[in-house]
């Protein structure tokens, strides 16, 4: 059964912080170990010293400017200066520090997330929308981001410098600090009230954005159709739903944080009147000085700043374990056909292709080929016939290995492909479908594709020898000519005329077309065919789904599939002879192509 990646909804359930979880992300940090102790120990550093400077300025104010001290006085500013120096110099550290480690981090995970998914049987992609996946490797790997670069180590260091100040305050005035501390159970309600708002919205965001991908992605890659049909404007209503949507959900995050800030800011002020208004009865009588007085404003001032904070990296950490969640999810996805322990390297074909009895079903469900039976050999070029939705294709992509069929065996030289290298397997075949992809490199790399072994002058000399090297002349700078995305600045059947030269000029020793001539005109056809009976004459073993009769016509062996089951297997002249399906379809295909 099919494994599924959770919908964007529904990996966004956790809820608290997960430990396990953060285990899992933490160790994208491992090896940068080194650089965030070293992060640590600045921010532990800075959190220590930040605090201290309020209290050397009261005792410069007390003591030195107090007794008129000048001298010490002078020092005790100098002591200030340098504090704030080396303040700046801990905090200039820290943030290039982390945000350097998170980046690379960030890197980690997004290689990881793609490889991953490149490496997904073709049973996933089937299933999983494009945008689902674009939005794992770009958005969530990015929902990580403030969570490594300084997300955690800030955390440490905020609630250390909290600590700290405490620790000063105490130490400062014990009856001042007990009274400013005495306005923080207000804090902490705001604090819990817009953490918990703000976490549903953004949970809500995010969901909402995904959507967003998810739709921009699928209309924008069918624009040929939506155009087509003129559903721009309708299109465009739908999108602008989820947009008005997301602006929505946007505003009121907004919103929260319009209210928390002043209320902080409230609160803060409140904490002022009290130690002013404390200031007012026992400055002078109650051994409370200026400098104290002084101090204690600034600590307050430090004070509120990591509570803010604190707020936020919560916030981070949540976001960074919604994305983590849905990152580990689809990392987690084991859906690709593994090779046996004992599978070899396919050798050379020498013999044959054999299914024996195959049966297999996409969803485990449906049946879409039934005990399909047949035989190949090196050498020839077979056809394979049949209507639309007969399981061509799937008899295809079941000798690619590309899906895992449930009962018979594929035998290639008598071996099964179960006991096959995947990689050695596919490399032996080559396989051109009706609409290839091509990518935006030029048709020379189009060609290649990634095969170093395979040199621009092999790459001539195979479209010599096939006769393929007039169409690639005629490209508009040859070789080099740029492809546009999806191949969009060529032709369909130029398309397919490279896609075509991408299979022939590796070593294949399996040739498969799926109807890659439905775009080609009949001269280009004639021309493929030319090079396809080139490489069988090489012993190369070709095997053509196609709708056109002449291409049919010469193949050594003809197999009619319907409804997913083998119903007739010979040559041309045997099955015409038969009067069964071919028959019919050969008639039909006849009247059709003599009407045109
Ligand atoms: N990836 C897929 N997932 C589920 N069902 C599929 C998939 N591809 C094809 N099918 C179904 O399998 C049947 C055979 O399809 P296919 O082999 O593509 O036929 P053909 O190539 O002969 O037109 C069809 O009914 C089709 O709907
Ligand atoms: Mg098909």
């Amino acid at each position: 059964m099919a494994v599924q990646l959770h919908s964007d909804g529904e990996a966004e359930q956790v809820r608290g912080i997960d430990w396990a979880l953060l285990r899992r992300l933490l160790v994208f940090l491992r090896p940068y170990r080194g650089w965030l102790l070293l992060g640590v120990v600045l921010a532990v550093l800075g959190a220590v010293i930040a605090p201290a400077r309020p209290y050397v300025s009261k005792l410069a104010i007390d003591h030195a400017l107090h007794f008129q001290e000048w001298g010490s006085f002078a020092w005790l500013l100098a002591g200030v200066l340098a504090l704030v120096l080396v303040y700046a110099a801990l905090q200039y550290g820290v943030t290039y520090l982390l945000q350097w480690i998170g980046q690379r981090a960030l890197l980690a995970v997004r290689t990881e997330v793609y490889e991953h998914i490149l490496r997904l049987g073709l049973r996933f992609h089937d299933t999983t929308p494009v945008g689902r996946m674009v939005t794992r490797v770009t958005n969530d790997v990015e929902g990580l981001s403030e969570f490594f670069s300084s997300g955690l180590v800030q955390l440490i260091a905020d609630l250390l410098l909290l600590l700290c100040l405490v620790g000063f305050m105490v130490a400062t005035d014990w009856r001042l600090a007990l009274l400013t501390l005495s306005v923080l159970p207000l804090l902490v309600i705001a604090s819990l009230l817009f953490r918990a708002k703000v976490r549903k919205v953004y949970r809500q965001i995010r969901q909402q954005l995904a959507r967003m991908n998810a739709f921009l992605n699928e209309y924008i890659s069918g624009i040929t159709t939506i155009q087509l049909f003129q559903q721009e404007a309708e299109q465009f209503r739908r999108f602008e739903r989820l947009n008005r949507r997301y602006l929505q959900l946007q505003r009121r995050s907004i919103f929260y944080y319009a209210v928390f800030f002043p209320s902080v800011d409230l609160v803060w002020a409140l904490a002022i009147v009290v130690i002013l208004w404390y200031a007012a009865h026992w400055l002078g009588v109650g051994g409370l000085t200026v400098g104290t007085l002084i101090a204690f404003m600034q600590y307050v001032e430090m004070f509120f700043r990591p509570i803010r904070d604190v707020t936020e990296r919560y916030n981070v950490l949540q976001t960074a374990l919604v994305s983590a969640e849905r990152i580990f999810d689809i990392l987690s996805v084991r859906q690709r056909i593994e090779d046996a322990p004992d599978a070899v390297p396919m050798p050379p074909l020498r013999f044959g292709i054999e299914f024996r009895q195959v049966t297999f079903s996409y969803d485990g469900v449906t049946p879409v080929l039934r005990d399909v039976s047949f035989t190949l050999r090196k050498g020839q070029m077979v056809a394979l016939v049949g209507a639309t939705g007969a399981g061509k294709s799937s008899v295809v992509s079941l000798l690619c290995r590309f899906y895992e069929f449930q009962a018979g065996d594929i035998l290639i030289d008598g071996r099964s492909i179960r006991k096959l290298q995947q990689a050695s397997l596919r490399r032996r075949i080559a396989l051109v479908l009706q609409d290839d992809v091509l990518f935006s490199r030029t048709v020379l790399e189009n060609i290649v594709f990634g095969r170093r072994e395979i040199s621009e002058q092999r790459v001539w000399q195979a479209l010599q020898r096939l006769g393929l090297e007039e169409f690639v002349k005629r490209l508009p700078h040859g070789l080099a000519t740029v492809v546009g995305e999806r191949g969009v600045n060529l032709s369909a059947g130029e398309r397919q005329l490279v896609a075509l030269c991408r299979a022939f000029v590796g070593e294949a020793d399996i040739i498969i077309l799926d109807e890659a001539t439905a775009h080609l005109d009949s001269e280009t056809e004639r021309l493929l065919e030319g090079a396809l009976e080139r490489l069988r004459r090489e012993g190369r073993t070709c095997i053509i789904i196609a709708h056109r009769l002449a291409t049919v016509q010469r193949a050594d062996c003809v197999i009619v599939l319907h409804r997913g089951q083998v119903r007739e297997i010979g040559t041309h002249a045997e099955l015409l002879a038969r009067d069964g399906i071919y028959a019919r379809l050969y008639r039909l295909q006849h009247e059709r192509e003599l009407a045109a």
